[in-house]
C-alpha cells in the first residue's frame, strides 16, 4: 500500500506585520443625534464611543481589505509573492458570490493564492488567526495574510438607535509566518448556537440585537474564555502586558479587564479602548486596535498580548500573541 507524504510546516508561528485602515468620514454622536432620538452623553456613558467612521457609498469592504492587507505586508517587510494564502474574515457582505478573498488577494498582487472568506462575525479575526497559524505549522501555507474587513453601514438601519450608534466601518490585517519562538498561542474557540437569536439579520436586511442579553453574555462568559486561552499558552494572567478584546462596548471591555485583574492580571496591563474613536467594527476591531495602539506607542514589539473576539453566532475565539 502506498504511503502518503505529509507536508512539513514551521515549528512555531508569529505575527510578522499588521496594518489597518478607516474611511475618511468621521461621524460624531452629535451627528447621530440629528437623525435619531439619542444624545452624545447617553452614547458616551452607555457605550463609550465619541466618534466613528462611515465608508463612502463607493467604498467597499473589499477596498478597505486591500489597503489594510497591503499595509500589513509592508509592515512585515514582505512582498505579495511571499504570501500564498489569504483569509478574509467578514460578516457584512451583500454579495457572497464571489467571495472577497480572491479579488482582494489579486488586487494586493498575491497571485494564485489560496483564498477564502470566513464568517465568525466579530470573532472572525481570532478564528482566522488560529486557522492561519495552523496552516503555517502544518505546511499548507508558507505565509498567510489574515484580514478582517467590514462595511457595517450596509447592514445597519441608519436610524435604529440600538445599533446605528455602535457599528462602523474599517479593516485590519496581520501577516502570519514561521518563527523560531512561538508568537501565536493555541486558539480557544467555540460557539453558543443556542443563543443565535441574540444577534441576527432581521428580514435579511438589518442587524437586530438583544442589547441587554448580549451585554450580559459578554460581561460574564468572555473573561473565562480569555483565561482558557492564557492557560492553553501556558501563561498566567500576570504575564499579560496587553489586553485587546473585541471593541463591542467600552463597558464590556472594562468588565473583561476587571475580571482578569481579579484573577491576577496586573494593574498596568494596557487595555484596548479603540472603540472610543472607531466604534464597533466587528472582525476589523482587534487588528485595528493593535495597529493603532502600537502606532501611538502604547504597546511595543514583544508585548504579551491577549486577544479575545466574540459576537453573533454566538461565537468566540481567543489566543495569546506576541506583538510584532
Ligand atoms: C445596545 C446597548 C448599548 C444598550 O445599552 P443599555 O444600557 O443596555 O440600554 P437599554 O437597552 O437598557 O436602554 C436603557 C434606556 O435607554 C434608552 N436607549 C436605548 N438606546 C438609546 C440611545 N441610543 N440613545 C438614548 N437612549 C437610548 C432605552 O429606550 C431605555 O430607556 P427607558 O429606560 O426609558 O426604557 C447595550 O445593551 C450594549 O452595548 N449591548 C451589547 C451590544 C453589543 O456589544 N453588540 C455587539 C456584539 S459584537
Amino acid at each position: 500500500m502506498s504511503t502518503l507524504r505529509l507536508a512539513r510546516g514551521a515549528q512555531a508561528t508569529r505575527i510578522l506585520g499588521i496594518g489597518s485602515t478607516q474611511p475618511e468620514q468621521v461621524v460624531t454622536n452629535e451627528d447621530l443625534s440629528k437623525v435619531m432620538d439619542t444624545t452624545d452623553q447617553w452614547i458616551r456613558e452607555r457605550v463609550g464611543i465619541i466618534e466613528r467612521r462611515f465608508a463612502a457609498k463607493d467604498e467597499s469592504a473589499e477596498d478597505m481589505a486591500v489597503v489594510a492587507g497591503s499595509k500589513a505586508l509592508a509592515d512585515a517587510g514582505l512582498s505579495p509573492s511571499d504570501v500564498d494564502t489569504v483569509i478574509l474574515a467578514n460578516c457584512t457582505s451583500l454579495t457572497p458570490i464571489p467571495n472577497y478573498a480572491a479579488p482582494v488577494a489579486d488586487r494586493i498582487g498575491i497571485k494564485r493564492a489560496g483564498a477564502f472568506d470566513l464568517n465568525a462575525a466579530c470573532a472572525g479575526f481570532c478564528y482566522g488567526l488560529g486557522v492561519a497559524s495552523d496552516l503555517v505549522r502544518c505546511g499548507s501555507s508558507k505565509r498567510t495574510l489574515v484580514i478582517g474587513s467590514e462595511k457595517l453601514t450596509d447592514v445597519v438601519d441608519p436610524v435604529d438607535r440600538s445599533t446605528a450608534i455602535i457599528f462602523a466601518d474599517a479593516a485590519g490585517a496581520a501577516v502570519v509566518g514561521p518563527a523560531e519562538e512561538p508568537g501565536i498561542g493555541p486558539v480557544v474557540w467555540g460557539t453558543a448556537g443556542d443563543l443565535v437569536d441574540m444577534i441576527y439579520m432581521r428580514d435579511g436586511k438589518y442587524i437586530f440585537q438583544e442589547g441587554q442579553s448580549v451585554f450580559r453574555w459578554a460581561t460574564t462568559q468572555i473573561a473565562p474564555i480569555a483565561l482558557r486561552a492564557l492557560e492553553a499558552a501556558g501563561l498566567q494572567p500576570s504575564d499579560v502586558d496587553v489586553l485587546i478584546p473585541h471593541q463591542a462596548n467600552l463597558r464590556i471591555v472594562e468588565a473583561i479587564a476587571k475580571r482578569l485583574r481579579k484573577q491576577g492580571a496586573r494593574d498596568d496591563m494596557v487595555v484596548a479602548d479603540d472603540i472610543v474613536y472607531s466604534g464597533n467594527t466587528s472582525s476589523a476591531s482587534i487588528p485595528m486596535a493593535m495597529d493603532h495602539m502600537r502606532a501611538a506607542g502604547r504597546i511595543h514589539s514583544g508585548d504579551v498580548t491577549l486577544l479575545i473576539g466574540f459576537g453573533a453566532g454566538l461565537s468566540y475565539a481567543g489566543q495569546v500573541v506576541i506583538c510584532p
